[in-house]
């Protein structure tokens, strides 16, 4: 992919709308997964995890909260300046493009909240796993957070309008070509906006092939935040590998 071509998920991302429209997911949610995953991994306080990307830091924040020393990186400029207000010590954020390899390497990886399958050649997909792999110290955990696309092609709500915060978003979803398109439009500061979301409709034994690819093994497979097992009918698809 020519990098220099706009690309859905450098701009929209960047945008204060994507951050309104999607204000409500749950954080408590996001909280009791990175407590339970650190829990389970046993995941010792001297760990530096790379949060991948980040947006603004929701994980990030906490996982430092937690006591770890933690890193986060996102190619969107304005969600890096607005996580930067927290940093401390033990907590930096940068811009960064996950399709690029790190300077550093860490002791875990985090890629959380469907922060994957953005792009049309496959090629580019396993690029940022191999990133990922490299950058990993020896016996280093990858914990990989999408969404499970059965449920969402079994539960495809074609149509919406969210009110959020005085804005009308007009949001239509289809499954095309292989990708979960997610159609928004809005008025907002008296102008016309319209931004497609297009995430690659990735079933769990081609995310596995992914990542076999690369050289990672698959150590435990969840569904949920609570870490509950996964199948066909799970909120998430939750993979862990080494
Ligand atoms: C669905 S959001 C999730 C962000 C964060 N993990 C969270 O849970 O809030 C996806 C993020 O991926 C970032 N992103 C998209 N393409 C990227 C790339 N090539 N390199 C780094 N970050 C990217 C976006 O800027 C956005 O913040």
């Amino acid at each position: 992919m020519n990098n220099s071509q706009k690309d859905w998920f450098t701009d929209w991302f960047n945008t204060k709308y994507y951050h309104i429209l999607y204000k409500n997911r749950d954080d408590s949610d996001a909280q009791l997964f990175m407590r339970n995953i650190t829990d389970f991994l046993k995941l010792p306080l001297t760990t530096h995890i790379l949060d991948l990307p980040c947006g603004k830091g929701r994980h990030a924040v906490f996982l430092n909260k937690l006591g770890y020393k933690v890193t986060g990186g996102d190619l969107s400029k304005n969600s890096i300046q607005s996580a930067k207000k927290f940093e401390n010590d033990s907590l930096h954020f940068k811009v960064h493009d996950m399709r690029k390899p790190f300077r550093q390497n860490y002791d875990a990886i985090f890629n959380l909240f469907t922060s994957f399958g953005y792009f049309d050649d496959d090629k580019e997909d396993v690029l940022i796993l191999d990133n990922i792999k490299q950058g990993l110290n020896k016996d280093g955990y990858f914990v990989f957070d999408f969404m499970n696309v059965l449920k969402v092609k079994n539960n495809l709500v074609e149509k919406e309008v969210k009110e959020i915060d005085g804005i009308s978003f007009n949001i239509q979803r289809e499954i095309v070509d292989g990708f979960i398109q997610k159609h928004i439009s809005f008025n907002a500061d008296n102008e016309d906006h319209s931004y497609t979301e297009r995430v690659k409709y990735l079933e769990s034994e081609k995310l596995i092939s992914y990542f076999k690819e690369v050289g990672f093994s698959i150590e435990h497979i969840f569904g949920d935040y609570d870490l509950s097992s996964f199948t066909n009918n799970s909120n998430r698809l939750i993979l862990v590998a080494k």
